[in-house]
Protein backbone atom coordinates (compact mmCIF):
# COMPACT_ATOMS: atom_id res chain seq x y z
CA UNK A 1 0.00 0.00 0.00
CA UNK A 2 1.53 3.44 -1.50
CA UNK A 3 0.81 6.48 1.03
CA UNK A 4 -1.07 8.70 -0.35
CA UNK A 5 0.06 11.97 -1.67
CA UNK A 6 -2.77 12.85 -3.98
CA UNK A 7 -5.94 14.12 -2.00
CA UNK A 8 -9.24 12.69 -3.75
CA UNK A 9 -11.61 15.88 -4.27
CA UNK A 10 -14.91 15.86 -2.81
CA UNK A 11 -15.43 19.55 -2.62
CA UNK A 12 -18.42 21.01 -2.17
CA UNK A 13 -20.16 24.68 -2.89
CA UNK A 14 -19.22 27.20 -0.15
CA UNK A 15 -22.10 27.38 2.45
CA UNK A 16 -21.08 31.27 2.47
CA UNK A 17 -21.74 33.99 0.17
CA UNK A 18 -18.75 36.18 -1.13
CA UNK A 19 -20.08 39.41 1.02
CA UNK A 20 -20.42 36.79 4.45
CA UNK A 21 -16.86 35.65 3.76
CA UNK A 22 -15.49 38.73 3.80
CA UNK A 23 -17.29 39.68 6.44
CA UNK A 24 -15.63 37.48 8.58
CA UNK A 25 -12.31 37.66 6.98
CA UNK A 26 -12.47 41.67 8.21
CA UNK A 27 -12.15 41.00 11.65
CA UNK A 28 -11.13 37.40 11.41
CA UNK A 29 -10.05 36.75 15.31
CA UNK A 30 -8.20 33.36 15.91
CA UNK A 31 -9.76 30.14 15.62
CA UNK A 32 -13.30 31.69 15.65
CA UNK A 33 -13.98 30.55 12.12
CA UNK A 34 -13.34 27.60 9.65
CA UNK A 35 -12.71 27.28 6.00
CA UNK A 36 -15.60 25.41 3.69
CA UNK A 37 -13.63 22.08 3.55
CA UNK A 38 -11.29 19.72 5.52
CA UNK A 39 -8.57 16.71 4.48
CA UNK A 40 -9.27 13.59 5.98
CA UNK A 41 -7.03 11.15 5.98
CA UNK A 42 -7.07 7.42 7.50
CA UNK A 43 -4.14 4.59 9.19
CA UNK A 44 -5.22 0.70 9.71
CA UNK A 45 -3.14 -1.61 11.47
CA UNK A 46 -1.95 -3.53 8.45
CA UNK A 47 -3.23 -1.29 5.90
CA UNK A 48 -1.19 2.61 6.65
CA UNK A 49 -2.53 5.10 5.53
CA UNK A 50 -5.28 5.33 2.93
CA UNK A 51 -8.57 7.08 1.77
CA UNK A 52 -7.26 10.66 1.68
CA UNK A 53 -10.10 13.25 1.13
CA UNK A 54 -11.02 16.72 0.86
CA UNK A 55 -14.28 17.13 1.85
CA UNK A 56 -17.16 19.95 3.06
CA UNK A 57 -15.93 20.82 6.51
CA UNK A 58 -18.26 19.23 9.26
CA UNK A 59 -19.03 17.45 12.06
CA UNK A 60 -17.04 14.03 12.94
CA UNK A 61 -19.06 10.89 13.95
CA UNK A 62 -17.20 9.64 16.94
CA UNK A 63 -18.04 6.28 19.21
CA UNK A 64 -18.40 7.37 22.97
CA UNK A 65 -16.03 4.72 23.54
CA UNK A 66 -13.43 6.32 20.95
CA UNK A 67 -10.07 6.12 22.57
CA UNK A 68 -9.23 9.75 22.12
CA UNK A 69 -11.85 10.73 24.53
CA UNK A 70 -10.70 8.85 27.02
CA UNK A 71 -6.94 8.51 27.28
CA UNK A 72 -5.73 11.61 24.85
CA UNK A 73 -3.91 9.57 22.05
CA UNK A 74 -3.58 13.12 19.88
CA UNK A 75 -1.01 15.36 18.31
CA UNK A 76 -1.78 18.37 16.35
CA UNK A 77 0.45 21.17 14.49
CA UNK A 78 -0.18 25.12 13.65
CA UNK A 79 1.34 26.64 10.75
CA UNK A 80 0.08 29.66 7.98
CA UNK A 81 -0.26 30.47 4.78
CA UNK A 82 -0.16 34.27 3.74
CA UNK A 83 -1.06 35.57 0.70
CA UNK A 84 1.42 37.54 -1.64
CA UNK A 85 2.18 40.78 -3.18
CA UNK A 86 1.12 39.03 -6.55
CA UNK A 87 -2.15 37.04 -4.94
CA UNK A 88 -0.52 33.72 -4.92
CA UNK A 89 -0.36 32.11 -1.21
CA UNK A 90 2.77 30.25 0.48
CA UNK A 91 3.47 28.17 3.31
CA UNK A 92 5.66 28.93 6.12
CA UNK A 93 8.28 26.10 6.71
CA UNK A 94 5.68 23.20 6.07
CA UNK A 95 7.96 20.21 6.27
CA UNK A 96 9.36 21.91 9.58
CA UNK A 97 5.91 20.99 10.88
CA UNK A 98 5.36 17.85 9.00
CA UNK A 99 9.25 16.85 10.80
CA UNK A 100 7.41 17.97 14.02
CA UNK A 101 4.19 16.04 13.54
CA UNK A 102 6.58 12.74 13.23
CA UNK A 103 8.46 13.64 16.37
CA UNK A 104 5.27 14.04 18.77
CA UNK A 105 3.56 11.00 16.86
CA UNK A 106 6.87 8.99 17.83
CA UNK A 107 6.35 10.17 21.54
CA UNK A 108 2.67 9.56 21.22
CA UNK A 109 3.03 6.01 19.84
CA UNK A 110 1.21 6.78 16.68
CA UNK A 111 2.10 6.02 13.23
CA UNK A 112 4.24 8.78 11.38
CA UNK A 113 2.66 10.73 8.62
CA UNK A 114 5.29 10.93 5.61
CA UNK A 115 6.08 14.41 5.18
CA UNK A 116 4.90 14.74 1.77
CA UNK A 117 1.49 13.58 2.98
CA UNK A 118 1.70 16.07 5.47
CA UNK A 119 2.45 18.80 2.89
CA UNK A 120 0.20 17.69 0.28
CA UNK A 121 -2.96 17.62 2.54
CA UNK A 122 -2.21 21.33 3.78
CA UNK A 123 -1.63 22.15 -0.07
CA UNK A 124 -4.91 20.61 -1.28
CA UNK A 125 -7.10 22.45 1.92
CA UNK A 126 -5.25 25.77 0.70
CA UNK A 127 -5.89 25.57 -2.92
CA UNK A 128 -9.22 24.35 -2.13
CA UNK A 129 -10.16 27.51 0.15
CA UNK A 130 -7.90 30.31 -1.37
CA UNK A 131 -10.10 32.41 -0.88
CA UNK A 132 -10.31 32.32 2.26
CA UNK A 133 -6.55 33.33 2.70
CA UNK A 134 -6.67 36.78 3.81
CA UNK A 135 -5.49 39.78 1.54
CA UNK A 136 -2.02 40.89 1.08
CA UNK A 137 -0.50 43.95 2.73
CA UNK A 138 -1.72 43.26 7.13
CA UNK A 139 -0.22 40.61 9.23
CA UNK A 140 -3.32 38.30 8.52
CA UNK A 141 -3.15 34.46 7.21
CA UNK A 142 -5.15 31.25 7.18
CA UNK A 143 -3.84 29.22 10.01
CA UNK A 144 -3.83 25.19 9.29
CA UNK A 145 -4.13 22.72 11.59
CA UNK A 146 -3.53 19.52 11.20
CA UNK A 147 -4.16 16.96 13.32
CA UNK A 148 -4.17 13.20 14.63
CA UNK A 149 -6.93 11.46 16.67
CA UNK A 150 -6.87 7.57 17.80
CA UNK A 151 -9.69 6.31 15.30
CA UNK A 152 -10.39 3.16 17.58
CA UNK A 153 -13.25 1.80 19.85
CA UNK A 154 -12.46 0.38 23.62
CA UNK A 155 -11.62 1.44 27.11
CA UNK A 156 -8.19 -0.84 27.34
CA UNK A 157 -5.00 1.60 27.58
CA UNK A 158 -2.70 0.99 24.58
CA UNK A 159 -1.93 2.64 21.33
CA UNK A 160 -4.73 2.27 19.14
CA UNK A 161 -5.11 0.13 16.07
CA UNK A 162 -6.29 2.72 13.32
CA UNK A 163 -5.57 6.75 13.46
CA UNK A 164 -7.43 9.75 11.81
CA UNK A 165 -5.30 12.66 10.35
CA UNK A 166 -7.50 15.65 9.76
CA UNK A 167 -6.50 19.49 8.51
CA UNK A 168 -8.66 22.33 9.17
CA UNK A 169 -8.23 25.85 8.22
CA UNK A 170 -8.74 29.17 10.41
CA UNK A 171 -8.64 32.77 9.12
CA UNK A 172 -6.18 34.29 11.76
CA UNK A 173 -5.49 37.82 12.47
CA UNK A 174 -3.54 38.74 16.06
CA UNK A 175 -3.31 35.93 18.90
CA UNK A 176 -3.64 38.44 21.31
CA UNK A 177 -6.39 41.22 21.07
CA UNK A 178 -3.58 44.11 21.25
CA UNK A 179 -1.90 42.56 18.63
CA UNK A 180 1.50 44.21 18.87
CA UNK A 181 1.06 45.59 22.36
CA UNK A 182 2.70 44.04 24.92
CA UNK A 183 1.50 40.95 27.15
CA UNK A 184 2.03 40.49 30.45
CA UNK A 185 2.95 37.31 32.01
CA UNK A 186 2.38 35.17 35.42
CA UNK A 187 5.93 33.20 36.60
CA UNK A 188 3.81 30.00 37.60
CA UNK A 189 5.13 28.76 41.37
CA UNK A 190 2.24 26.34 42.11
CA UNK A 191 2.25 24.55 38.30
CA UNK A 192 4.44 23.42 35.98
CA UNK A 193 4.05 22.22 32.24
CA UNK A 194 5.97 19.36 31.71
CA UNK A 195 8.26 17.06 33.60
CA UNK A 196 11.71 15.17 32.54
CA UNK A 197 11.11 12.34 30.53
CA UNK A 198 7.12 13.29 29.78
CA UNK A 199 5.78 15.08 26.56
CA UNK A 200 6.84 18.63 27.17
CA UNK A 201 8.23 18.37 23.67
CA UNK A 202 5.62 16.75 22.37
CA UNK A 203 2.72 19.09 20.49
CA UNK A 204 -0.27 16.90 22.37
CA UNK A 205 -3.23 18.21 23.33
CA UNK A 206 -2.70 16.99 27.40
CA UNK A 207 0.34 20.01 27.38
CA UNK A 208 -2.26 21.97 26.88
CA UNK A 209 -5.46 20.69 29.69
CA UNK A 210 -2.57 20.77 32.01
CA UNK A 211 -1.99 24.24 31.40
CA UNK A 212 -5.40 25.16 31.72
CA UNK A 213 -5.51 26.27 35.31
CA UNK A 214 -2.49 27.61 35.64
CA UNK A 215 -4.11 30.11 32.52
CA UNK A 216 -6.87 30.56 34.45
CA UNK A 217 -4.53 31.39 37.72
CA UNK A 218 -2.65 34.06 35.44
CA UNK A 219 -6.10 35.64 34.08
CA UNK A 220 -7.04 36.44 37.69
CA UNK A 221 -4.23 38.14 38.28
CA UNK A 222 -4.65 40.10 34.72
CA UNK A 223 -2.06 38.14 32.82
CA UNK A 224 -2.45 37.14 29.53
CA UNK A 225 -0.04 34.00 29.40
CA UNK A 226 1.53 32.06 32.45
CA UNK A 227 5.65 31.37 31.87
CA UNK A 228 6.93 28.01 33.35
CA UNK A 229 9.95 27.27 35.29
CA UNK A 230 11.57 23.54 34.93
CA UNK A 231 10.01 20.92 36.97
CA UNK A 232 12.93 19.60 38.98
CA UNK A 233 14.15 22.75 40.68
CA UNK A 234 11.48 25.36 39.83
CA UNK A 235 14.16 27.52 38.82
CA UNK A 236 14.81 27.44 34.97
CA UNK A 237 12.57 29.41 32.78
CA UNK A 238 11.15 26.68 30.37
CA UNK A 239 8.37 28.65 27.89
CA UNK A 240 4.81 30.20 27.50
CA UNK A 241 2.01 28.05 27.64
CA UNK A 242 1.80 28.46 23.88
CA UNK A 243 4.66 30.87 22.74
CA UNK A 244 8.76 30.38 22.92
CA UNK A 245 10.27 33.28 24.63
CA UNK A 246 13.49 35.34 23.87
CA UNK A 247 15.60 38.34 26.21
CA UNK A 248 17.15 40.10 24.64
CA UNK A 249 20.53 41.64 26.35
CA UNK A 250 21.43 44.59 23.79
CA UNK A 251 22.19 43.00 20.91
CA UNK A 252 22.56 39.04 21.92
CA UNK A 253 18.68 37.02 22.69
CA UNK A 254 19.20 34.51 24.54
CA UNK A 255 16.29 31.65 24.20
CA UNK A 256 15.88 28.64 26.48
CA UNK A 257 17.80 25.69 25.62
CA UNK A 258 15.63 22.56 24.38
CA UNK A 259 15.70 20.40 27.66
CA UNK A 260 13.03 17.70 26.23
CA UNK A 261 10.38 19.35 28.70
CA UNK A 262 9.98 22.65 26.43
CA UNK A 263 8.47 22.45 22.67
CA UNK A 264 10.63 22.82 19.73
CA UNK A 265 9.23 26.28 18.11
CA UNK A 266 9.50 26.89 14.82
CA UNK A 267 9.58 30.34 15.31
CA UNK A 268 12.03 30.27 17.90
CA UNK A 269 14.56 28.14 15.41
CA UNK A 270 13.63 30.80 12.50
CA UNK A 271 14.75 33.79 15.01
CA UNK A 272 18.09 31.71 15.71
CA UNK A 273 18.75 32.70 12.44
CA UNK A 274 17.54 36.05 11.75
CA UNK A 275 18.75 37.38 14.04
CA UNK A 276 22.12 36.92 12.59
CA UNK A 277 20.91 38.25 9.19
CA UNK A 278 20.31 41.23 11.35
CA UNK A 279 23.81 41.52 12.95
CA UNK A 280 22.23 40.36 16.26
CA UNK A 281 24.00 37.27 18.16
CA UNK A 282 21.84 34.50 18.53
CA UNK A 283 21.85 32.28 21.96
CA UNK A 284 20.34 28.81 23.34
CA UNK A 285 20.94 28.88 26.64
CA UNK A 286 19.94 28.87 30.56
CA UNK A 287 17.84 31.81 32.43
CA UNK A 288 16.91 31.43 36.07
CA UNK A 289 13.65 33.25 37.31
CA UNK A 290 16.44 35.06 40.03
CA UNK A 291 18.29 36.48 37.09
CA UNK A 292 15.20 37.40 34.90
CA UNK A 293 14.51 39.46 37.83
CA UNK A 294 17.35 40.96 38.66
CA UNK A 295 18.21 41.61 35.09
CA UNK A 296 15.05 43.25 34.08
CA UNK A 297 15.95 45.57 36.94
CA UNK A 298 19.51 46.71 36.76
CA UNK A 299 18.82 46.84 32.87
CA UNK A 300 20.65 44.67 31.19
CA UNK A 301 17.62 42.78 30.15
CA UNK A 302 16.61 44.83 27.50
CA UNK A 303 13.31 43.00 26.17
CA UNK A 304 11.65 40.01 25.97
CA UNK A 305 9.15 39.03 23.57
CA UNK A 306 7.03 35.47 22.92
CA UNK A 307 7.15 34.04 19.99
CA UNK A 308 4.67 31.27 18.18
CA UNK A 309 3.06 30.54 14.67
CA UNK A 310 -0.19 32.11 16.42
CA UNK A 311 1.64 34.65 18.54
CA UNK A 312 4.03 35.70 15.76
CA UNK A 313 6.36 37.87 17.91
CA UNK A 314 4.57 39.69 20.88
CA UNK A 315 6.67 41.38 23.58
CA UNK A 316 6.13 40.55 27.09
CA UNK A 317 5.56 43.82 29.03
CA UNK A 318 4.76 42.92 32.91
CA UNK A 319 5.87 40.05 34.36
CA UNK A 320 4.10 39.02 37.64
CA UNK A 321 4.76 36.99 40.33
CA UNK A 322 3.79 35.51 44.06
CA UNK A 323 6.29 37.91 45.15
CA UNK A 324 5.96 41.43 43.24
CA UNK A 325 6.22 42.06 39.55
CA UNK A 326 8.78 44.08 36.91
CA UNK A 327 8.53 45.32 33.96
CA UNK A 328 10.19 44.53 30.76
CA UNK A 329 11.21 47.35 28.09
CA UNK A 330 9.66 50.32 29.83
CA UNK A 331 6.44 48.40 29.35
CA UNK A 332 6.62 49.42 25.57
CA UNK A 333 7.80 46.94 21.91
CA UNK A 334 11.37 46.81 22.18
CA UNK A 335 13.03 47.60 18.90
CA UNK A 336 15.08 44.31 18.79
CA UNK A 337 11.54 42.83 19.43
CA UNK A 338 9.92 45.00 16.54
CA UNK A 339 12.88 44.57 14.09
CA UNK A 340 12.75 41.07 14.45
CA UNK A 341 8.96 41.16 14.25
CA UNK A 342 9.02 42.95 11.21
CA UNK A 343 11.82 40.71 9.28
CA UNK A 344 9.91 37.66 9.75
CA UNK A 345 6.60 38.86 9.12
CA UNK A 346 8.19 40.42 5.38
CA UNK A 347 9.29 36.98 4.82
CA UNK A 348 5.74 35.36 5.63
CA UNK A 349 4.19 37.84 3.94
CA UNK A 350 6.51 37.71 0.53
CA UNK A 351 7.43 42.05 1.43
CA UNK A 352 10.87 40.78 1.69
CA UNK A 353 12.97 38.06 -0.11
CA UNK A 354 12.96 34.80 1.37
CA UNK A 355 16.95 34.47 2.12
CA UNK A 356 16.48 30.80 3.39
CA UNK A 357 14.08 29.26 1.23
CA UNK A 358 11.40 28.75 3.97
CA UNK A 359 8.35 29.86 2.16
CA UNK A 360 6.50 27.08 0.65
CA UNK A 361 4.95 28.00 -2.64
CA UNK A 362 1.35 26.33 -3.51
N1 LIG B 1 5.50 26.39 22.72
C1 LIG B 1 4.26 25.90 22.76
C2 LIG B 1 3.82 25.19 24.00
C3 LIG B 1 3.40 26.05 21.66
O1 LIG B 1 2.14 25.58 21.71
C4 LIG B 1 3.86 26.72 20.51
C5 LIG B 1 2.99 26.91 19.37
O2 LIG B 1 2.98 26.23 18.43
C6 LIG B 1 5.17 27.21 20.52
C7 LIG B 1 5.97 27.03 21.63
C8 LIG B 1 5.75 27.88 19.32
O3 LIG B 1 5.98 26.96 18.27
P1 LIG B 1 5.91 27.39 16.76
O4 LIG B 1 6.82 28.55 16.61
O5 LIG B 1 6.36 26.18 16.01
O6 LIG B 1 4.50 27.74 16.48
C1 LIG C 1 0.43 27.77 17.54
O1 LIG C 1 1.02 28.85 17.67
O2 LIG C 1 0.32 27.22 16.43
C2 LIG C 1 -0.14 27.07 18.69
O3 LIG C 1 -0.47 25.93 18.55
C3 LIG C 1 -0.28 27.77 19.97
C4 LIG C 1 -1.66 27.89 20.48
C5 LIG C 1 -1.60 28.80 21.67
C6 LIG C 1 -2.65 28.38 19.50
Amino acid sequence: MTTPTTIELKPSASPLSDAEREALLAAPGFGRYFTDHMVTIRWTEGRGWHDAQLVPYGPLSLDPANMTLHYAQEIFEGLKAYRRPDGTVATFRPEANAARFQRSARRMAMPELPAETFIAACDALVQQDKAWVPAHGGEDSLYLRPFMIAAEVGLGVRPANEYLFLVIASPAGAYFPGGVEPVSVWLSENYVRAVPGGIGDAKTGGNYAASLLAQAEAAAEGCAQVAYLDAVEHRWVEELGGMNLYFVYGDRIVTPELTGSLLAGITRDSLLTLAGDLGYTSVEGRISKEQWRRDAENGTLTEVFACGTAAVITPVGVVKTANGQWTQSGGEPGEVTLRLRAALLDIQTGKGADAHGWMHEL
